[in-house]
């Protein structure tokens, strides 16, 4: 067992509960240390520190689980750290266990500052000395805790930082807290990713001193400047100006994402601790005059994965959309999948997970980040079997888990099915499904019991085809889903080995009810579903009135979060890839190449988040960062590049390549970095049509098919 569980729970004392308390512990060792590892957690974010030098690198640890049921440890060998004296010293912050975003534990979006839990640390050190014997060093009584520089954080609303902040140390008290919380990390850590330097200082027609940093990012600012004791540098963050060129942050409704810090005297420099931003422009809404631009940098955190995908082709407004869905996905990528970085929301929403996950496990190696907010889905699903629709779930009162109130939406909820599915097949994740199967089985019988007909899901809170430009029945949805997950399951079943009768029998029943309830198909994205799900007993048909419905819309789509992602291949796949060409080359709103003519550096939440005239979508709901419309980046990698996971030989051991090519564009190319190596994929355009060209990696094959060719290759570089 991990010595962590050998340490108490420590906190401040409850006369003066602190925002961030610095704990402290002064460490000495008698004989020469061999080896010294550090176990250590929160109720809240943390830093640890060993003689002020920080330990690790992990923003925001310890990462975001639902903490009633979960909370990662931390370990850290710190080996080349300690000295014969030294001090090791902790600051915790409310992080998303003790803020505005905790809501789960307050009931209400307001959560007061009275109604936070304190936060807490618990820790452990394992010291082996060179002689053979050991110590551990465990949070208990004889641990000191202060206010720390950090006066005041939230994951909404931002910082304050004293820089010389006296410290008076005291006592701690134990906190009564569960050990049986306590796991292993299971995610990617988050950390620093990128550093981005200001790209140009503008005074605004209101006279306020912003600086731009030229991309939308996730992180925080830092700075490195001279100053005297008292000055004040006070910041504010905006994803953009308005269409006067003034600083504009009324989107991000009551976060208040604001640094106050007041200096000491002469060189220092500061970044956040235990917060982060979403944004694009600062304000210096307060700074000495002679403090420069370029005294600040913009610095990107996000999960640490792996980087796997690349594409890039003819059309540079194409690259700068498929910029902007990667710069969604390290945006929202924290710990958690979650809607956008900046409003007073940032939450696990399902449904955006669900809708960009396969364009995300082409970008990155998400296996390890997926796994890991899966085990807090499951945690989070009701015992009747319903989905919150946001994990971790700090909307629902517990309270309301047990009188089955917990509402749950089609599309939303089948994450459940939809995303182990796909972590299967980019990582041959069986482990994974083995694992869910439970979770989605019980999320079916949910649909089943749920109303007087077991073929229709009957009630439930759907968000329908979320802001879409064109109404789809949400019932539609809603059945149409309950046949999807339904199909996933039975071939999930397959992939266990398992016996999947009844719910053939049950699919066979769904489908039936759904042809009968649904018969015509009159939106874009009741098309896209009926053929992308199989619902249809005529593609043909079904196909081509999608193609006349967007054709009588100017050649433009009207789908949202529930019918984009599909919307381009089931195009492609029914003989009008021409017609999905013109959807991703299309430039008037709505399009995915209208915000990037729009300026756009990330992906919006609305198809007119800006709008043509310079004004905004409504204050009430308006992201700059929502990557649910980065979903069509797994057609860019799937269909122009042609390069897919197969259901029978999962995580690329065998690979389909077929890319489908327009003259539109002169080239496109792709590279996917496969456990196997890299596949390097693509088309250019040539006098007499297009030669392709594929890299398969060894140890693989390629199941090729470009017009009459239908092969299959093993390793190797080829062209046709
Ligand atoms: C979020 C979404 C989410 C939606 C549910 C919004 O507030 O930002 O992206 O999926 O609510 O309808």
């Amino acid at each position: 067992m991990n010595s962590i569980f050998n340490a108490k729970w420590i906190k401040s004392p409850k006369e003066h509960e602190l925002e961030t308390a610095l704990f402290k512990k002064d460490l000495s060792f008698s004989k020469p240390v061999e080896r010294a590892v550090l176990n250590i957690t929160s109720h809240g974010v943390y830093e640890a520190f060993i003689n002020g030098e920080r330990v690790g690198d992990f923003i925001l640890a310890p990462g975001w689980t639902d903490y009633i049921y979960r909370l990662q440890y931390q370990e850290y060998d710190i080996t080349d750290m300690v000295s014969e004296k030294c001090e090791l010293t902790v600051s915790v912050g409310g992080g998303w266990f003790a803020s505005a975003i905790s809501r789960a534990w307050h009931a209400g979006i307001e959560a007061t500052k009275k109604q936070l839990k304190p936060t807490a640390l618990i820790a452990s050190l394992d010291i082996t000395y060179t002689d053979g014997t050991s110590e551990l060093v465990v949070t208990d009584e004889g641990w000191e805790v202060t206010r720390w520089d950090v006066a005041y954080s939230d994951i909404y609303h931002g910082e304050t930082y004293i820089a010389d902040a006296k410290r008076s140390y005291q006592p701690v008290e134990l906190a009564e807290l569960t050990h049986h919380t306590l796991i292993p990390t299971e995610g990617e850590r988050i950390t620093e990713q990128e550093t981005l330097v200001p790209v140009k200082e503008i005074l605004t027609p209101k006279g306020e001193r912003v600086i731009d940093f030229g991309q939308e990012i996730t992180g925080y600012v830092e700075f490195d400047i001279d100053a005297k004791a008292g000055q004040r540098i006070v910041i504010d963050h905006a994803e953009v100006l308005d269409s006067e060129g003034n600083f504009y942050n009324e989107n991000l409704r009551s976060a208040r994402v604001h640094i106050d810090y007041t200096c000491r005297e002469g060189k220092q420099s500061y970044k956040p601790h235990h917060t982060f931003m979403g944004f694009r422009y600062i304000r210096l809404t307060e700074c000495p005059e002679h403090i420069p631009t370029e005294a600040f940098k913009a610095i990107v955190v996000h999960s640490k994965m792996k980087r796997t995908g690349y594409f890039r082709c003819s059309n540079e407004k194409v690259n700068k959309l498929y910029s902007n869905l990667v710069w969604g996905q390290k945006g929202n990528f924290l710990d958690v999948p979650t809607d956008c970085p900046q409003r007073d929301e940032r939450l696990g929403w399902t449904g955006d997970a669900q809708a960009f996950i396969k364009t995300a496990a082409y970008n990155y190696d998400i296996q390890k980040f997926f796994n890991k907010w899966l085990n807090d889905l499951v945690c989070d699903q009701t015992v009747a079997g319903a989905i919150p629709h946001v994990i971790p779930d700090n909307i629902n009162n517990r309270q309301d888990y047990i009188t089955g109130k917990i509402e749950c939406s089609a599309a939303w909820a089948d994450s459940v099915t939809i995303c182990p599915w796909q972590i299967y097949l980019s990582y041959a994740d069986k482990k994974l499904l083995e694992k869910m199967l439970p979770a989605m089985e019980k999320y079916i019988s949910y649909m089943l019991h749920d109303g007087d007909d077991p073929y229709v899901w009957a009630t439930g809170g759907h968000f329908g085809d979320w802001l879409s430009m064109e109404l789809t029945d949400k019932q539609f949805i809603a059945d149409a889903f309950y046949a999807y997950s339904t199909s996933i399951v039975i071939k999930v079943l397959k992939v266990l080995g398992r016996d999947t009768g009844r719910y053939e029998k049950l699919y066979t029943e769904v489908v039936k009810a759904f042809r009968k309830n649904h018969p015509e198909y009159t939106s874009q994205t009741e098309c896209v579903l009926a053929l992308h799900f199989a619902l249809t007993t005529d593609k043909e048909a079904t196909a081509k009135k999608l193609v006349e419905l967007i054709h009588n819309n100017g050649d433009r789509l009207t789908t949202g979060f529930v019918g984009t992602p599909y919307l381009l291949h089931v195009l492609s796949e029914n003989g009008y890839s021409d017609v999905a060409y013109t959807l991703l080359l299309q430039e008037k709103f709505p399009s995915w190449l209208f915000s990037v003519n729009m300026g756009a550096t990330t992906i919006w939440e609305h198809w007119d988040s800006l709008k043509e005239d310079g004004t905004f979508w409504s204050t009430e709901m308006n992201s700059f960062n929502h990557y649910a419309y980065g979903s069509v980046g797994d057609w860019m990698y799937g269909v122009v590049c042609g390069v897919k996971p197969r259901e029978d030989m999962p995580g690329y051991k065998e690979f389909d390549f077929a890319p489908i090519a327009d003259s539109r564009l002169d080239f496109a190319e792709m590279e996917y970095e496969t456990r196997y190596g890299v596949i390097k994929a693509g088309w250019n355009r040539t006098d007499n049509g297009f030669e392709y060209n594929l890299t398969v990696p060894a140890g693989t094959r390629a199941h090729v098919k470009i017009g009459e060719t239908d092969t299959v290759v093993e390793a190797g570089e080829y062209k046709f």
